[in-house]
């Protein structure tokens, strides 16, 4: 694996180094700041923390229900009954819900603390760390409230996920096969990514998502052109995530929402059969690991899952915004996806995970 990426920002540049142990939490130990660590992480990594007084942690549960603005404002002010200054080192461990609770936190708190961040499930490691983006949810609307605020340091240490459960191993896995689909442009790239995701090393797939995603957020950090293809799979991922009540975790929800994508593009012409099959029946299909998932019926529910894309919050006009594989621009933002076209691509999609 390679030690560094540095990211260009708005706020300027970043770092995000790749660790071959934990042994890099000790230096950031030894300068005084407040922690705030996922409650699990804490749990099973306590001997890491240990040396850190409690008044300068606080415990952060990883539910996608604390991904509020009432959690953030909690925070807030545990962060100040903690002496939290202007100039307080902010350091948060966790996943992409501690990432985004604290992110958050960080881009308000005296209106910017100098935040580290170390990413603990593969998600974040592959995906969410870098990017800028700090999002919280607003009753039923997923990740509309946020903020664009990048830490100052990113710390990724593959160790961390030895202790994921399979389910989040392979939600990471999802975003990182997103990532790397990506860039494939016919059936000789499908082909080569489909053999490179069986057999290369995860901490080089890793590496490579980042650089594949750090193309699209030094190009467009503020998600006005481009970057919105990074969404690829997360119209209808979002919409089921929220349906199964986040029991189908965020990368594999965008699994599923790359499969209902492709089976959309198939019907518009937009894909060949060739390609539709190769992409979703070798890459995706065994990517999203149903079995795992206790999938139930009313997941799926039309009119629900309808009404969940209607809020999805990439809508500009009336329609339904969905990002689309096409055999020449490679993925394309539409903003008229049918209820006809929704209610085909979720049938198949039933067809292909049943
Ligand atoms: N801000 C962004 O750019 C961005 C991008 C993608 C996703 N997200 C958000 O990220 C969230 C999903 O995050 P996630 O999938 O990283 O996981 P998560 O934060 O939801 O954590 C998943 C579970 O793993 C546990 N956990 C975390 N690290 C662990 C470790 N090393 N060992 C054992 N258990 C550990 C957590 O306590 C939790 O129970 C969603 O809310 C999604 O919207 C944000």
């Amino acid at each position: 694996m390679k030690n560094s990426l540095t990211i260009q920002s708005y706020r300027g540049p970043y770092k995000a180094s790749f660790e071959n142990d934990l042994r890099f939490l000790d230096a950031l130990k030894e300068k005084p700041g407040i922690w705030a660590i996922d409650r699990n992480v804490f749990n099973v990594y306590r001997q890491h923390f240990d040396s850190i007084g409690s008044d300068s942690i606080v415990l952060i549960d990883a539910k996608e229900e604390e991904k509020t603005v009432d959690s953030a404002m909690r925070l807030c002010r545990e962060l100040v009954t903690k002496s939290c200054k202007r100039n307080t080192d902010f350091v948060s461990v966790g996943g992409g819900i501690t990432q985004d609770i604290t992110g958050f936190v960080a881009s308000a708190l005296y209106r910017g603390l100098n935040w580290t961040y170390v990413p603990t499930t593969l998600l974040a490691q592959a995906d969410s760390c870098i990017g800028s983006k700090t999002s919280l949810n607003l009753d039923s609307y997923k990740n509309l409230v946020g903020t664009f605020y990048p830490p100052k340091r990113i710390f990724i240490s593959y160790e961390f996920t030895k202790t994921l459960n399979p389910k989040e191993i392979f939600s990471g896995f999802g975003e990182i096969v997103k990532l790397h689909l990506m860039q494939a442009k016919n059936l000789g790239d499908f082909s080569a990514l489909a053999h490179r995701l069986k057999n290369d090393d995860p901490s080089n797939l890793l590496y490579d998502s980042l650089l594949i995603k750090k193309e699209y957020i030094e190009e467009d950090e503020f998600d006005e052109g481009r970057r919105k293809l990074l969404n690829y799979g997360h119209c209808f991922g979002h919409a089921l995530e929220s349906a199964s009540e986040f029991t189908i975790p965020h990368g594999l929800a965008v699994v599923a929402g790359m499969i209902f994508a492709s089976a959309v593009s198939l019907k518009r012409q937009l894909i060949d059969g060739e390609v539709f099959d190769f992409m979703v029946k070798q890459i995706l299909s065994p990517s999203f690991h149903g079995e795992l998932l206790n999938l139930q019926n009313k997941f799926f529910d039309t009119d629900n899952l309808w009404q969940a894309m209607r809020k999805d919050k990439k809508r500009t006009g009336e329609g339904v915004a969905i990002i689309l594989p096409h055999r020449d621009s490679h993925l394309l933002l539409v903003q008229d996806l049918s209820r006809e076209e929704f209610t085909w691509g979720l049938e198949t999609l039933k067809k292909l995970l049943a």
